[in-house]
């Protein structure tokens, strides 16, 4: 494994001011929380995302909607942070400047200690009204699904960016600024198809960031890429640990 970080990259690594990381569906795959496009464990292939994953799905069936996310959460609930994230939480100590971005709804950056990702498309854990879209931590259980939001009395959803809705304007304005900003810019675990995440990358490109990929396989974005590591992240990302900053994980 001692070969898998270029010197040169290691030395770009090590004098970094501020790195900036965009995570996928793919940093949580050895999680055993499926991604989105792979066929045989990937969500797509189990359920028609149209059917579930959008407003017009929650209108025509809540019920449905509710409880796939309800099996999600139980599903996210029940995984545990891989090697790939404790390795990011522990990369943000080092450097005078981290921006965590992630795709992901699943919250395993945070109780990996990640302290602030940027959850671009929301966190599955929490819940909304879908009439005023403000947060909703309690509400009464009367057995109805989905329940009902305690201030207008609308249904209740996850908090998380459906297909055709628009990204939290915060989290997206701050994470184009960081892209922008960063002097390297690390793409882990995501097939770079959907936008506006998959444009971050080429954002930080523009501004001359050095760029890093780290996925098993090529996407739209490897052959601009300066740096691919072809390894899954829960390998890679300690590796950069150990041989950028002589850290292993315990
Ligand atoms: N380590 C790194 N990358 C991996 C690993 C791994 N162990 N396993 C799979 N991958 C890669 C796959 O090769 C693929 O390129 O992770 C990527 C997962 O791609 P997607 O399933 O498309 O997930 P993502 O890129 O996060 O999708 C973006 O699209 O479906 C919507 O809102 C959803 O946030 C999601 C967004």
């Amino acid at each position: 494994m001692k070969d898998l970080i270029p010197d040169e990259l290691r030395k770009v690594l090590r004098n970094a001011q501020h790195i900036v990381v965009l995570t996928g569906a793919g940093t949580s795959a050895e999680s055993g929380v499926p991604t989105f496009r792979e066929a045989q464990t990937g969500l797509w292939a189990q359920y028609d995302p149209q059917e579930l994953a959008t407003p017009q799905a929650f209108r025509r069936n809540p019920k449905l909607v509710w409880e796939w996310y309800i099996w999600r959460r139980e599903l996210v609930t029940n995984a545990e942070p891989n090697p790939g994230h404790f390795a990011l939480a522990e990369m943000e100590k080092l450097l005078p400047k981290f921006t965590l971005i992630t795709q992901n709804v699943d919250g395993l950056h945070q109780r990996a200690g990640s302290l602030t990702p940027i959850e671009l498309h929301g966190n599955i854990m929490q819940t909304k009204c879908f009439e005023d879209g403000e947060t909703v931590t309690e509400w009464a259980e009367t057995g109805e699904v989905p329940p009902r939001c305690p201030r207008c009395g609308g249904l209740l959803r996850p908090d998380v960016v459906w297909f055709g809705e628009s990204l939290p304007f915060m989290a997206l304005n701050q994470a184009i600024r960081a892209a922008r900003q960063c002097d390297v810019f690390l793409s882990v675990g995501t097939s770079a198809l959907v936008q506006p995440a998959a444009s971050l990358p080429v954002e930080a490109m523009q501004a001359k960031a050095v760029t890093v990929e780290v996925n098993p396989q090529a996407t739209p974005l490897t052959q601009y890429m300066d740096f691919v590591l072809a390894r899954p992240s829960g390998t890679a990302l300690p590796e950069l640990l150990k041989q950028v900053w002589g850290i292993e994980l315990s």
